[in-house]
């Protein structure tokens, strides 16, 4: 099972709503968000949390106060007491992700743009430098669906950047049939998982379906 939750975040914040999103955190995590500069930052990290506690709610039919995220060595974070249950987010200016599944994933959104293809020199494999060069005219496209994939893979191990990532080549055919990419709107979305050649079903919330679930599910 592998499912995708995709939210499109509008940079302006509304105090009271975002106050009362906040209540449904831990202090904790409250104030992490607190600390960021940016009010977009804030706001991206409280709806991505938002959104995985309201996912977690209803696959598993639990209540919020019963939600406890751990964190592995490098960061990546899992919900305390389930063995079937696996999330990962990502986040990028105007939109999150969050991919769940009864197995570790790992998922990545990047909104296309104008390709920095010295990363590409410096971080990605020959092939894969190849496939993005080939590329007559989508070079960004191409270049944005090899890093979501870069991505999706160290996130799905779970080492993030402790995995160098010109040690892995996400084309070679023991890494590409577990990993999907998929466009909407502007935006490039990756996810890889222990499955192989899946589809990946994409549930777009808006912000304001999402704060109506809330209303519901977590107050
Ligand atoms: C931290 C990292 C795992 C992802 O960072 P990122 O792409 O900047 O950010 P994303 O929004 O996609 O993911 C962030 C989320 O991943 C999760 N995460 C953190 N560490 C993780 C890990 N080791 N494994 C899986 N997920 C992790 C967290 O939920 C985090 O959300 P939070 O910041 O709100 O806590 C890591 O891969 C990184 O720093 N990448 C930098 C990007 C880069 O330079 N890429 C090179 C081109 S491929």
């Amino acid at each position: 099972m592998i499912q995708c939750y995709y939210t499109k975040i509008s940079p302006a914040i509304v105090a009271d709503k975002f106050e009362w999103l906040m209540s449904f955190l831990p202090k904790e995590k409250q104030k992490q968000i607190t600390l960021f500069q940016n009010d977009i930052d804030k706001k991206l990290s409280l709806y991505s949390d938002i959104l995985v506690r309201l996912i977690t709610i209803k696959t598993l039919n639990i209540c919020n106060k019963k939600i406890v995220f751990g964190k592995n060595q490098y960061g990546k974070p899992f919900l305390l007491g389930t063995h079937d249950f696996s999330f990962n987010l990502s986040h990028t200016r105007e939109a999150v992700i969050v991919a769940i599944s009864d197995k570790p994933i790992g998922a990545d959104i990047e909104k296309t743009r104008d390709a920095p293809l010295d990363i590409a020199n410096r971080f990605f494999t020959i092939n894969e430098q190849k496939y993005i060069k080939q590329a007559s005219t989508n070079v960004d496209k191409r270049f944005y669906e090899i890093w979501t994939r870069k991505e999706a893979y160290i996130k799905y191990i779970g080492k993030g950047l402790a995995i160098p990532l010109p040690s892995f080549d996400v084309l070679e055919p023991d890494i590409s049939p577990h990993i999907e990419t998929i466009t909407t709107d502007n935006y490039l979305i990756s996810v890889c998982s222990e499955y192989v050649n899946y589809r990946l079903p994409l549930v777009e919330l808006s912000e304001s379906m999402m704060e109506s679930l809330a209303e519901k599910l977590l107050s």
